[in-house]
């Protein structure tokens, strides 16, 4: 089923709660990918403390029960280089319906309105949804770091940047 609401935006100050949801409802799976040592949550919520200032953050917000709850979460850090590094994590409930594809295509886009040439991810070796993603959306793998983890990059024509 789609989300019949879904919005994406900036993530910004007032979103602690639906961030800490977020969290807090992560399967164990997922936040063995996504959360290991609940590293990417305190970098959220440091985020929204203001630090992080080379991060930038969107979240996918939908509704449940007629509340808004955060359907999903994409980051990419190292902004002020020309290539980026992204983290993206969808709720679990919600898998499946294109949300990380829609986030990654909210990423591509401020990389080419900004000029970014590329963007970098690490992967688990046994995340299979994930690198089904980001091959579907124009990464290539291209090694791996010797810790149980793929590198992958997408690359931006020139053409294809806003210039
Ligand atoms: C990886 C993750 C972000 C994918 O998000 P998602 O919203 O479920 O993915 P989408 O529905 O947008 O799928 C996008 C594409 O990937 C494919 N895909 C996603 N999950 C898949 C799966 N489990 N099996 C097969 N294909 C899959 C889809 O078929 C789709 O391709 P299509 O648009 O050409 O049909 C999500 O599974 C997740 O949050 N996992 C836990 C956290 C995590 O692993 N984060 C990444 C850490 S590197």
């Amino acid at each position: 089923m789609q989300q019949p609401n879904l919005m994406i935006r900036p993530l910004c100050t007032g979103d602690r709660e639906l961030i800490q949801s977020f969290y807090d409802d992560m399967g164990e799976r997922s936040a063995s990918f996504f959360n290991v040592a609940r590293g990417n949550e305190m970098r959220t919520l440091e985020y929204l403390d203001n630090g992080r200032k080379n991060h930038l953050f969107w979240m996918a917000q939908a509704e449940e029960n007629g509340r808004p709850v955060a359907a999903g979460l994409v980051f990419i850090w190292d902004i002020q280089t020309s290539a980026v590094w992204l983290g993206v994590a969808v709720r679990d409930s919600m898998q499946g319906q294109g949300i990380g594809r829609r986030l990654l295509e909210t990423v591509f886009a401020y990389c080419r309105e900004h000029r970014i040439g590329a963007v970098l991810l690490r992967t688990a070796y046994e995340n299979l949804s994930a690198q089904k993603l980001y091959e579907r959306c124009g990464f290539e793998r291209i090694g791996h770091d010797g810790k149980g983890e793929y590198i992958y990059i997408k690359r931006f024509e020139r053409t294809d940047l806003c210039l």
